[in-house]
């Protein structure tokens, strides 16, 4: 369990997001990718981060293979490691938008509850949910990283999607369609989302 320190004083800091997204000439945003193993996330995301970079953007992705051998490589897929997860890269994503930057987060976070508690740590504008929206028999067809047949086959507890649960988003800002667009058309819409 979590201990909580005392006698913590939050430490103000002058130069503030505004400042240092407008020295970058950009807003500030979260863009958080939520979606099925193998639903698209990462390719998407780094598709994003690509032309947002070609634009002269700072962008920064941070995905949940990679942050689970770092940061969080001390949670494995409980529910309760599942919802740590998320609180911990929702509050690094929350200190690079302090930073100026545009952080895409792609987390399958298959909790609505977390997801929220992610949202509300951003401005209202700041915080965009995009949900990619590939069906299981799609991402488990696919199965690029072939972790669906080893799940079916009962070598990964807690799959989500087969024996852990993925609540599907309600308020998504963007809604992506895999199956009938391809991957470089849905980061186009992400971008214009983010620029609009
Ligand atoms: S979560 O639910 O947000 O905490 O998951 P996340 O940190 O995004 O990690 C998902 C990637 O971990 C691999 N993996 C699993 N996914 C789901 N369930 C189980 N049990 C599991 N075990 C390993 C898998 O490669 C996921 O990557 P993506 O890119 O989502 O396919």
């Amino acid at each position: 369990a979590l201990r909580r320190a005392g006698n913590i004083h939050w430490q103000h800091v002058d130069v503030d997001k505004a400042a240092r997204s407008a020295s970058k000439g950009q807003a500030a945003r979260c863009v958080w990718f939520t979606g099925l193993s193998g639903s698209g996330k990462s390719t998407i995301a780094n598709l994003v981060d690509k032309r947002l970079h070609a634009m002269g953007r700072h962008a920064f992705v941070l995905d949940g293979d990679n942050v689970r051998h770092g940061l969080n490589k001390d949670l494995g897929f409980t529910d309760e490691d599942r919802v740590e997860n998320i609180r911990r890269v929702a509050e690094v994503a929350r200190l690079m938008t302090d930073a100026g930057l545009i952080v895409l987060v792609s987390f399958i976070s298959p909790f609505r509850a977390e997801r929220r508690m992610a949202r509300e740590l951003f401005g209202e504008d700041e915080f965009i949910e995009v949900f990619v929206d590939t069906p299981l028999d799609v991402a488990e067809q696919r199965d690029v990283k072939g972790l669906y047949a080893k799940a079916r086959a009962g070598k990964i507890p807690n799959f989500t999607g087969i024996d852990s649960p993925y609540e599907q988003p309600e308020t998504a800002e963007l809604v992506l369609d895999t199956v009938s667009q391809s991957a470089e058309d849905l980061a186009e819409q992400v971008i214009r989302k983010l620029l609009d």
